[in-house]
């Protein structure tokens, strides 16, 4: 096992001391880099990237050499998952994530099987060991998953969606229908976690990008309790390390107790919350990460700069904070911006540590 050169991100998911706030972002392995179109391309699509370990591999490390983030994530997608359960994907170039046959009864549901990780996502497997031999300890390694209402959402809508109609119809009309494919999902995640934390990634990210869209009763009946059910069953330690737990509800400020409660090591915040609100409410229990608008990337380097500043003041003194954007970059963003956005983290939080 090689040591670690830098383990920032770990020590500060753990909130444990650190000379300075690591940061990395969310979708930093994606199109606003030209390296990465360029692999996408050669690859001959989304799809055949996120299957093929070796080019997987290239572009999780790209944005390591590139942008100079302090974790590397493995290039996927919370989409496979469902694939491996059978349901056909497409991604249309300009067009999103489609499931041409969504899932629209409970007879859909009781056929779907719960796929083995090893086998039908072994492509993934392969991915994060190329992706430790290739990182040679330079970073940590994120995995990541789906959380299972934000599967169930793309899996019954067939795609993205405006109003939810169909998934919310199910939940109103037939709740068993939908906490039985829930439920399904929880396991399935669960051990596609496990799988990729006994290949090699050192902490795991689950990503509830639609758990905002639902009311607070709803949120914990429907997504906040099978996140709780994957955390109940992860294994936290591998290589004789903690493999911290990252949970990020998009549009859940207002649930950040219940969040920090599933027993997660990290909350994720998106940038509806100023962070010493956040610190305040929670900073006693988890570590936060987070939480600069992504937006914030279209301006020029020296307003990034303020308001990298700003997050880090408000954040104050202390341990618990990984930098991050509130929501994935976006493909559009000037390289040079991202570059300094993350040159403005390592340059300023220093004097929060120590
Ligand atoms: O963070 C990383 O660098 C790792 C890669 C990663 C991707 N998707 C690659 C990707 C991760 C962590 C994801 C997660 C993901 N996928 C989420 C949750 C995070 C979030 O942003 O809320 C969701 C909702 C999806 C589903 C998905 N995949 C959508 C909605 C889209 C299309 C939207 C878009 O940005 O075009 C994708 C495609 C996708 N996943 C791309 C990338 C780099 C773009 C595909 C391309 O190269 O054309």
């Amino acid at each position: 096992m090689t040591e670690l050169t830098n383990d920032l991100f770990l020590r500060a998911c753990l909130r444990q001391d650190v000379e300075r706030t690591p940061v990395w972002m969310m979708r930093q392995a994606g199109r606003y880099l030209p390296e990465y179109r360029a692999t996408r391309q050669g690859a001959g699509g989304f799809l055949n990237l996120c299957k093929t370990p070796e080019l997987a591999c290239e572009v999780s490390i790209q944005p390591i050499d590139l942008i100079g983030v302090d974790a590397a994530i493995m290039f996927s997608d919370i989409l496979v998952v469902p694939e491996a359960m059978g349901m056909e994907l497409t991604f249309g170039v300009g067009e999103g994530p489609k499931f041409p046959q969504p899932i629209r009864s409970r007879a859909d549901i009781e056929k779907l099987p719960v796929p083995d990780p090893e086998d039908e996502l072994g492509y993934v497997m392969a991915t994060i060991q190329l992706i430790r031999k290739e990182l040679a300890g330079r970073v940590p390694l994120i995995g990541f998953t789906g959380s299972p209402w934000t599967l169930a959402t793309y899996m019954v809508e067939g795609g993205g969606s405006k109003n939810y109609s169909q998934i919310k119809a199910m939940m109103y009309n037939d709740p068993e229908a939908l906490h039985l494919l829930l439920d399904k999902l929880a396991d399935a995640v669960a051990a596609y976690l496990n799988a990729q934390i006994a290949n090699g990634v050192q902490a795991v990210q689950i990503f509830d990008t639609w758990g905002g869209i639902l009311t607070t009763r709803d949120y914990r009946e429907f997504s906040l309790t099978y996140m709780q059910k994957i955390i109940d069953k992860l294994n936290r330690e591998h290589e004789g390390r903690r493999v911290p737990v990252i949970l990020y509800t998009k549009g859940g400020m207002g649930w950040l107790e219940a969040i920090a409660e599933t027993g997660c090591d990290v909350v994720g915040l998106d940038w509806s919350i100023d962070i010493d609100v956040a610190r305040a409410r929670i900073g006693d229990k988890v570590a936060l990460q987070g939480n600069m608008d992504p937006t914030m990337l279209y301006a020029n380097p020296e307003r990034i700069r303020g308001e990298v500043k700003d997050i880090l003041s408000r954040f104050g003194h202390g341990n618990g904070h990984v930098f991050n954007l509130g929501h994935g970059i976006t493909p559009d963003v000037p390289v040079a911006h991202a570059k300094a956005f993350i040159q403005a983290v390592k340059e300023e939080s220093g004097r929060y540590h120590g």
